[in-house]
């Protein structure tokens, strides 16, 4: 006998089909979750998209005057805040010596003395400068007589091409006063107390800032070297 078949004389309906409900029970269940599966999606297209307005590029800030004391020279410039301090130079105050090689800090050549410590001028906002001394390699010389360490660049053919020269020759000054008045390197072996003269070693520290392309490192360390040794004491 089957075992579906009902037994005779039975009221129960006979079972023709007896995998019919466990497989609708089955096909339920996985519509329902499938149903669940893509409700988040289904919702989510029928909801309105949120469209997010572009930002507004901000209006630039309009020029402002700034007084910068270059050279011993009072200059009233017109500048936005944006412009940098070797954008000033150049373009506002019309002083080409120093040059703009990276613009971001990492070759030295835009290199000035501000209330005389050696800054990359790229680096730095012309506004925030207002009133201070600024130095440029137009400023080196005095009364038409070149400094000691321009006269030593010289001497010993301490470039090449020039490029870095002006920022060569502001890092050098500076230099040579950080040393003079104790301030220590990363290579000064001990500093408590300052050696009473410049290796090379400190020399190619303290000017590590300074990139030459042309490769004229040992002329230029010769030449600071020339002047730290000659005791000026002042580049
Ligand atoms: S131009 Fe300023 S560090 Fe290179
Ligand atoms: S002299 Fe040419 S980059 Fe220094």
């Amino acid at each position: 006998m089957s075992r579906n078949r009902v037994p005779a004389g039975s009221d129960e309906e006979p079972n023709t089909t007896p995998d019919k409900p466990a497989r609708r029970r089955f096909l339920q269940s996985a519509a329902a979750a499938t149903a669940v599966g893509v409700a988040p999606h289904v919702r989510a297209q029928s909801q309105p998209d949120v469209v997010t307005p572009p930002a507004q590029p901000r209006a630039p800030e309009p020029p402002r005057p700034v007084t910068l004391n270059i050279n011993g020279r009072p200059y009233t410039l017109q500048l936005e805040p944006r412009v940098t301090l070797l954008d000033a130079l150049r373009e506002y105050a019309g002083l080409m010596g120093t040059k703009k090689g990276c613009d971001r800090g990492q070759c030295g050549a835009c290199t000035v003395l501000i209330e005389g410590r050696r800054v990359n001028s790229c680096l730095t906002l012309a506004v925030m400068h207002e009133g201070e001394t600024i130095t440029t390699v137009e400023g080196l010389a005095s009364s038409g007589a070149l400094s000691p360490i321009q006269r030593a660049f010289i001497e010993h053919d301490a470039f090449q091409c020039g490029y870095c020269t002006p920022g060569q020759l502001c890092s050098a000054t500076a230099l040579l006063n950080e040393f003079q008045s104790g301030t220590a390197s990363t290579v000064t072996a001990d500093v408590r107390t300052r050696p009473p003269q410049l290796s090379d070693d400190e020399i190619r520290e303290r000017m590590s800032g300074n990139i030459c392309r042309c490769g004229a490192y040992a002329n230029i360390v010769a030449a600071v070297r020339t002047v730290h040794g000659g005791d000026s004491g002042n580049a």
